[in-house]
């Protein structure tokens, strides 16, 4: 599998994602998508708005505001409880996630001769007994090293605050305890700058829908169980924005939030959105086996939720949370009942009775997404050049439905007026219904290399044949290279088929 370093390099060099603001050295936390990453991420977008919204009749869209009222927060629990703990290095003014430090005391022959401290990384544990190691050598300490047992910084005793050193600096005596910090990004709304003024740039999209979920069922025929799906931006001011898109301080997320009945069985739907949601990526073309489920026990559950299954992928940085599927229960809408003094309820024609609806909520980065396709697509392997040597390419598997570019149409020579005609035409054709790349520049093997490495999935080449004889092209497959004839309108359809699946 590619590391992290392999996918950042081909994404900045083929144009799917820079840092933002790059001229300007980069903002921590940001980032832009290039010409094909704008494709790419609208293809997840669209796709996954077809099946869940458009593919099904229980489901509703919405598109609320990223700024709303301050007073949502506060029912919501952001305002008070949304925040990650911190711990301030003094000496290097470096800021870490207090649950991302790892400490442990060393022990030599069973007496403590000083702390060592590590990052949280696949790497972690031998970075840490290398450290022991340098502590040791450095005291000139004789006698035996005991096995290094990690902890978390978070479940360190006050007394040894004072003992750990910071990952920074490798001195003690500049890490501050863990302290509570808001990952809510501040505004300010209008022309004052006062506490009255503040407001929020929405840390999850799930609170529009439920501010406006009594807008919905009063202006729409929806039935419970029903849901109402939102993809838009979120923000969250991470305190060490990592992994590339994984973690990043601005966002986009897809959710929907499916209510049900509190008589409802839970259980069982929450296992059938599971299996729905693994379902579509196995659709966009993330492999089933490279997926799993981590099921949260109770007592690490959010304030907020009774149940919650994670769909974890393996992204280059390891095993890590794709998509979180919870059990809110009605913790929310009993929230912005009672914040705001509105009766949010629903009345079932079926059981006569009015409840405030349970719900689950299946909730899924956009760019986590992206990552996960970026990452499984990525391929090497070894196929002739155009003198029959094999040559290393490295190829985008991306499945047809989200490719940045459907295909690409190429004259076989650049210099035949009647070649490049044909298929500039072909091309515009092609165009008005998918993105399609035309190239006429070079030797058709470097054409398709290029093709293959951003992911294309179809080559299509005008040549003599075409012009002279019985007008069938070549359609190459991006994947085993093998080419085969065919007319257009074969050609359309099978397009047809293969990229919108009718
Ligand atoms: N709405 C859940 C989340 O943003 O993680």
């Amino acid at each position: 599998m590619a590391d992290m370093a392999t996918i950042e390099g081909l994404c900045k060099r083929r144009g799917f994602v820079y840092r933002s603001s790059e001229i300007y050295g980069g903002f921590n936390g940001f980032f832009d998508y290039g010409p094909l990453g704008v494709e790419l991420k609208n293809n997840i977008k669209r796709a996954w708005w077809n099946d869940f919204v458009h593919g099904r009749e229980d489901i509703v869209g919405l598109d609320a505001s990223i700024i709303m009222h301050p007073d949502v927060w506060r029912a919501s629990g952001h305002v008070a409880g949304f925040s990650d703990p911190m711990v301030d290095c003094k000496e290097s003014k470096l800021r870490f996630r207090a649950d991302q430090i790892f400490f442990a005391p060393v022990k030599v022959s069973g007496e403590i001769i000083g702390y060592i401290s590590v990052l949280e990384d696949e790497g972690m544990q031998s970075e840490a007994e290398r450290k022991a190691m340098e502590l040791k050598r450095h005291l000139a300490k004789q006698g035996e090293l005991e096995p290094v047992a990690l902890k978390n910084y978070m479940d360190a005793k006050p007394e040894e605050y004072e003992l750990i050193p910071s990952p920074a600096t490798g001195k003690p005596g500049s890490l501050t305890p863990p302290r509570a910090f808001n990952l809510m990004f501040q505004t300010y709304v209008g022309a004052m700058r006062d506490e009255s003024a503040v407001a929020y740039l929405r840390p999850e999209t799930a609170q529009g829908i439920f501010a406006d979920f009594k807008n919905v069922i009063d202006t729409t025929r929806v039935k419970i169980p029903f849901g109402i799906a939102q993809i838009g931006k979120a923000f969250r001011n991470e305190i060490t924005p990592r992994n590339f898109v994984f973690r990043s301080r601005e966002f986009e997320q897809m959710e929907i939030e499916y209510f049900i009945s509190p008589r409802e069985d839970w259980e069982k739907l929450h296992r059938q959105w599971i299996d729905d949601c693994k379902k579509w990526f196995v659709s966009i073309g993330i492999p089933a086996d490279r997926l799993g489920e981590d099921v949260h026990p109770k007592e690490k559950l959010a304030h907020y939720a009774k149940a919650c299954t994670d769909i974890t992928f393996h992204f280059p940085h390891g095993l890590q949370e794709l998509q979180g599927i919870a059990v809110r229960g009605n913790f929310d809408l009993t929230q912005h009942q009672d914040a705001s003094g509105k009766n949010l309820e629903y009345f079932d024609e079926n059981l006569k009775e009015k409840y405030l609806p349970h719900v689950i909520e299946p909730s899924l980065g956009v760019d986590r997404t992206f990552l996960a396709v970026m990452t499984a697509a990525y391929a090497e392997d070894e196929v002739p050049n155009d003198k029959g040597q094999p040559e290393k390419r490295t190829l985008l598997k991306f499945s047809p439905r989200v490719a940045p570019f459907k295909a690409a149409v190429f004259p076989l020579v650049k210099n035949k007026p009647e070649l490049f005609e044909r298929a500039r035409s072909l091309y515009k054709k092609l165009s008005r219904r998918w993105n399609v790349f035309f190239d006429a520049s070079g030797a058709i093997g470097r054409r398709y290399r290029r093709q293959d490495e951003i992911g294309t999935p179809f080559g299509i080449t005008i040549d003599f044949q075409t012009v002279e004889q019985d007008g069938t092209v070549t359609l190459r497959d991006r994947d085993t290279t093998k080419q085969v004839r065919m007319g257009e309108d074969e050609l359309i359809s099978h397009l047809s088929k293969e990229i919108d699946g009718i």
